[in-house]
């Protein structure tokens, strides 16, 4: 890069990384006119060199693959399709964050007041108080609304923490004699939003219980008439050395009613994708050696050739993961229609579909590395436990840097309404559990093991799917990897 050196121009570190693998000349990145050039410039370079490229015929020998049987009838051709969209809830099109300090401030006043309602709602004997006014309580048992600001041990081996809320700042204290409050204590993090309960001793609220804004404890299961099927799907990562085509292959056979259960197959009427379709390019350094398709727009046209393999009845819901070809910082909005052309409905990360009538928070899942860092007892191995994390917080990332976020002037990683199915994708593991009525699904991969995942010890589990009927409520998982 000295030839930009010579003319004065500045160039990051990641995006020269991303000019070299994508082997974009200096000359090319002077023709931006841009005295420091960004990762985000040389990404729209890179779109616009491959703007006029042809997209790939879809190729027909992959379209006979998969022609079903005489006999297979399927029960999902003969329903027509029920969903529905939350808008206000979907970052795309609306994203105004530029990161000033008043995006900042207007993003975490979002946060703290909608959680704050929830929080609200739980009775306490206690009176509740402001932290501003908490000097006059001295001596008195409050309740309070705060978020964690910084959290560490005292000499005693107690837990302090500061705290703020919207106008005044405190520090509140877990003794370690108060066994069952202080081992909840440990699974607090910073920027969390909870309700306290205690004394005011000292200057600080020595905590005797707290509670997150969290889920109702139960509610009523919605009964879906029609006898259809969601099929979850994630981090296929076309482009990728280590994408198993023939696991894929596999899924989409059984779909066409070619494998067994053929009646289950014929029920899927949705299947929902939550994110890394492609592998991308420049998404870690020295990827190119792992890709064996480096262009971008030619990994979009694989996964644009699977979907047109898909049997024509089925809806498909695409929503964006941190390999695809959107903005890095959370929210992300939906890909772009130049990427995936195909007939489906392209979603943000988070967002909210009504399926039938079941509500779905369907989320790529890129904090759990952040959850994963912050919290001892989570693991890369349980990704259902990082997701029941987000739902007693009623917030997909609230460790604010842990991974990127855009401070949008509304916090759309804010779970607002309670989802019937949270589905996350990310970690490459499938997961499953139910907490307070959430039907909670980690949908695994397409990607066999990455070097990357080899040297952390982590293992996936690609060509499993998992598969809900919504009539039964039955959830269960298909291995096309047999
Ligand atoms: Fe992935």
């Amino acid at each position: 890069m000295k030839a930009l050196l010579e003319k004065g121009v500045r160039i990051s570190l990641e995006a020269e990384k991303l000019a070299d693998s994508s082997s974009i000349p200096p000359e090319e990145l002077l023709s931006l006119q841009k005295n420091f050039i960004t990762e985000d410039d040389v990404r729209l370079l890179i779109a616009q060199k491959n703007e006029n490229k042809k997209e790939e015929p879809l190729d027909a020998e992959q379209k006979a693959k998969f022609i079903p049987p005489s006999g297979f009838h399927p029960l999902a051709k003969e329903y027509g399709p029920s969903l529905r969209f939350h808008e206000k809830l979907d970052v795309t099109g609306k994203s105004r964050g530029s990161g000033t300090v008043d995006d900042f401030v207007a993003y975490f006043r979002d946060r703290f007041q909608r959680l704050s309602r929830m929080l609200t709602a739980y009775s306490s004997k206690y009176p509740e108080a402001a932290l501003q006014e908490m000097k006059k309580s001295e001596g008195q048992k409050v309740k309070s609304i705060i978020m964690i600001t910084d959290i560490r041990q005292t000499k005693n081996n107690n837990i302090l923490m500061d705290v703020e809320d919207l106008e005044g700042k405190f520090k509140i204290l877990f003794s370690q004699r108060d066994e069952k409050t202080f081992e909840r204590a440990k699974l607090l993090v910073r920027d969390d939003i909870i309700a306290v309960f205690g004394k005011v001793t000292n200057a600080f609220i020595v905590v005797e219980e707290f509670e997150f804004p969290d889920l109702p404890i139960s509610r009523d299961r919605k009964v879906c008439e029609k006898d259809v099927a969601i099929a979850y799907l994630s981090d296929i990562h076309f482009g990728s050395n280590k994408f198993v085509q023939p696991y894929l292959d596999g899924f989409v056979d059984w779909l066409h009613g070619n494998r067994g259960n053929p009646e289950l197959a014929g029920k899927i009427k949705y299947i929902s994708i939550a994110g890394d379709l492609v592998d991308g390019i420049g998404i870690y350094p020295n990827q190119e050696r792992e890709l064996t398709e480096k262009d971008i727009y030619k990994q979009y046209a694989q996964f644009d050739a699977f979907i047109q393999s898909l049997p024509d009845y089925i809806e498909i819901i695409v929503g964006p993961g941190n390999h695809d070809a959107v903005r890095r910082g959370e929210p992300m909005p939906a890909i772009p229609t130049d990427m995936v052309k195909s007939d489906v409905h392209l979603i943000g990360s988070p967002a909210y579909a009504t399926i039938e009538n079941s509500d779905h928070l369907i989320y790529h899942g890129t904090s759990t590395d952040s959850w994963i860092a912050s919290i001892a007892k989570l693991s890369y191995d349980k990704p259902e436990h990082v997701m029941v994390e987000c739902l007693r917080r009623r917030h997909l990332s609230p460790i604010f840097g842990g991974n990127a976020i855009v401070p949008e002037r509304m916090d759309y990683m804010l779970i607002e309404k309670e989802p019937d199915v949270l589905h996350f994708g990310h970690v490459h593991k499938n997961g499953y559990t139910k907490y307070r009525g959430t039907l909670v699904i980690n949908s695994g991969t397409f990607q066999s093991t990455t070097d990357f995942q080899l040297k952390q010890g982590h293992i996936p589990t690609p060509g499993r799917v998992p598969v809900l009927e919504l009539k039964s409520d039955a959830l269960r998982t298909l291995d096309f990897s047999r």
